[in-house]
């Protein structure tokens, strides 16, 4: 064996197999194996490409190199592989060994956690998700980063990385001087705060109005945050009351969404507040710093605007003020020097590409960020509505989080009582809870978060397709298939994989793990989501071609341990997405 492997799958082990032969036969150090899972069955389990970049490398023909290359690797004694077959140009199928197959689908049997095994190479790595700012309610537009970054955070933790949940919310600027202003003087009236807030974004549009219609109190606001921003005691306790009522709005979304942020994830702006002044000095010793319209900016040769003309990033404004890059650039050597992360994500809405390609550019310059830490946007498009449109109420206002999330739970309490009429009141509503939420959640990871996805509640509801509703369903049937069989106990042990549609399940299964690590890799959801309708999709095929509990007692045995692990890598796959499984429906 080699260097220790990332994990531990099969995927993996080929790669490092076929790699070791491409070096025997070829004397090239430096090779790419470049195994994928085989995109057609008649390719076999998994093909090898790495071949034809070789062989062009070596200017020989590569048909000849990979004939070669199979002669070293049947050479070495490995359990993994059945046999090869050269294809093409020179593509290498690979078929598994069934004994091999069978070997691991029981290790599993016996220790479910091993389903997908830990990373040995744990890194530790900041993820900055959610993030709203807490002048106004949570709205649609912060679904998807929630959502998104939920799921990437279950995913590298579960690989065995130390995630850092950073929580980096707005909670600092000019706003919450208009907002605290307001707050003063309808003190005087009746209520007191969390009733008075009760609808943030009413107070948020009442403070608005009041600060657009009546010069007086704009120019009170303006004092207000003065005295905020050089620490006045009285207007910060306002302030964090202020704050913390909206968090606890914040709080009632996670808790719906099944979202793993707590208080102790909080990063907020405001944190950076005292920072600020050193990042200026910084980027000035560093010779960073240009004056321009009396704005201390930075140029960068990377950043070119219209005509040709360098864009600049503002770091302090002429009045004295600091920007969202400055608290970012403090942040940024903050998850470098003091967390000392090795990745450092940004679940971040795409609108802010320009905003994070900067900001890193500048921390890289300035050496605010560790050579070693890498900085990733994770970018996501915009939630449309059905007409192609930003998701909007009928009125043009943001929708609510906490508003569409209750329409998902009715919504799918309707379907619940149509589906099971039978069912009792609590179950309808306790389902109806799971599979609402699941919807929302699943249409979002399912779709590639980069582009515009749009929000449709009869598709996401569906029990066809790739949709939440199908995959639980899916779970529930195969629970309810494994309560049926004598006594309820699971059967732990697979001896045989006799029909194709076994086998095509069992490597499946088995390939969770590859998906898994893909989504820690590339920070893409829906390549999990894919993963687990391709699975769920391969069980209903071997359901349709194998009995399971009519047939006879050793293949109804292994086909029931193969159902178990299904339902395992399902209920394993949607945790990772946070979804909750059902086991009844
Ligand atoms: N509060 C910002 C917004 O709502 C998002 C912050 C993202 N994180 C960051 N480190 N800039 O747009």
């Amino acid at each position: 064996m080699i260097a220790p492997s990332p994990l531990d799958t099969l995927k993996h082990h080929l790669n490092t197999l076929i790699a070791d032969a491409l070096r025997s036969a070829t004397g090239i150090t430096e090779v790419n194996a470049n195994v994928i899972t085989a995109s057609k069955p008649e390719y076999g389990d998994y093909q090898a490409n790495g071949v034809m970049a070789l062989a062009k490398q070596l200017k020989t023909n590569p048909r000849e190199l990979a004939r070669e290359v199979v002669g070293e690797l049947e050479k070495t004694n490995t359990a993994l592989v059945e046999r090869y077959e050269i294809a093409g140009p020179g593509f290498i199928n690979i078929y598994l060994s069934d004994a091999l197959l069978i070997d691991r689908a029981n290790a599993i049997l016996n220790k479910p956690d091993q389903l997908i095994p830990l990373t040995q190479l744990p890194q530790c790595i900041v993820v900055d998700y959610s993030s709203p700012n807490l002048a106004k309610e949570m709205h649609v537009g912060h679904l998807r980063g929630t959502i998104i970054g939920d799921s990437l955070v279950r995913v590298l933790e579960r690989l065995g990385h130390r995630i850092i949940r950073q929580n980096h919310v707005g909670d600092w600027g000019t706003q919450f001087g208009m907002l605290i202003a307001h707050l003063q003087e309808i003190t005087a009236e009746q209520g007191d705060l969390p009733v008075r807030l009760a609808d943030l974004e009413e107070f948020y549009k009442a403070a608005k109005d009041h600060f657009d219609s009546d010069t007086e109190f704009a120019a009170t606001a303006r004092n207000s945050v003065v005295k905020l921003q050089s620490g006045d005691a009285a207007y910060l306790a306002i302030w964090e009351q202020f704050i913390d009522e909206s968090m606890r709005h914040c709080e009632a979304v996670y808790a719906k969404l099944n979202v793993t942020l707590t208080r102790a994830d909080l990063d907020a702006e405001s944190r950076y507040n005292d920072k600020l002044a050193n990042i200026v000095d910084v980027l000035d010793t560093q010779g960073l710093l240009t004056e321009s319209a009396g704005a201390k900016v930075v140029f960068l040769p990377e950043f070119m605007g219209k005509d040709d003309a360098p864009l600049p990033v503002i770091i302090k404004k002429s009045d004295g003020g600091y920007l969202y890059s400055t608290t970012d650039l403090a942040a940024i050597e903050y998850r470098s020097e003091t967390l000392k992360a090795d990745r450092s994500l940004y679940v971040v809405d795409v609108r802010q590409s320009l905003h994070f390609q900067q900001v890193f550019a500048v921390a890289r310059a300035a050496g605010l960020a560790a050579d070693s830490l890498s900085l990733e946007h994770i970018a996501y498009g915009t939630m449309m509505g059905k007409d192609g449109r930003p998701f909007k109420t009928r009125s043009g206002d943001a929708v609510k989080l906490v508003e569409l999330l209750d329409e998902a739970i009715r919504r799918a309490y309707a379907l619940v009582s149509k589906k099971n009429p039978g069912l009792d009141e609590m179950q309808k509503q306790q389902i109806a809870e799971k599979v609402g939420i699941a919807a929302v959640k699943y249409a979002d990871l399912s779709k590639n978060r980069t582009s515009d996805y749009i929000f449709d509640w009869s598709t996401m509801l569906a029990f066809e397709g790739n949709t939440a509703p199908y995959l639980m369903y899916a779970y529930a049937r195969i629970k309810s298939i494994l309560r049926k069989q004598d006594g309820g106990a699971a059967s732990t042990r697979l001896d045989q994989v006799t029909e194709p549609e076994e086998r095509e399940l069992l490597v499946k299964i088995l390939q969770l793990p590859e998906v898994v690590q893909a989504v820690a890799r590339d920070c893409y959801p829906n390549q999990l989501s894919n993963y687990l309708y391709e699975l769920a999709g391969s069980f209903m095929r071997f359901y349709e071609a194998c009995p399971i509990l009519k047939a006879e007692d050793a293949v109804r045995d292994s086909r029931l341990a193969l159902s178990s692990l299904v339902a395992e890598a399902l209920n394993q796959g949607l945790e990772l997405l946070g979804i909750k499984t059902l086991e009844q429906m």
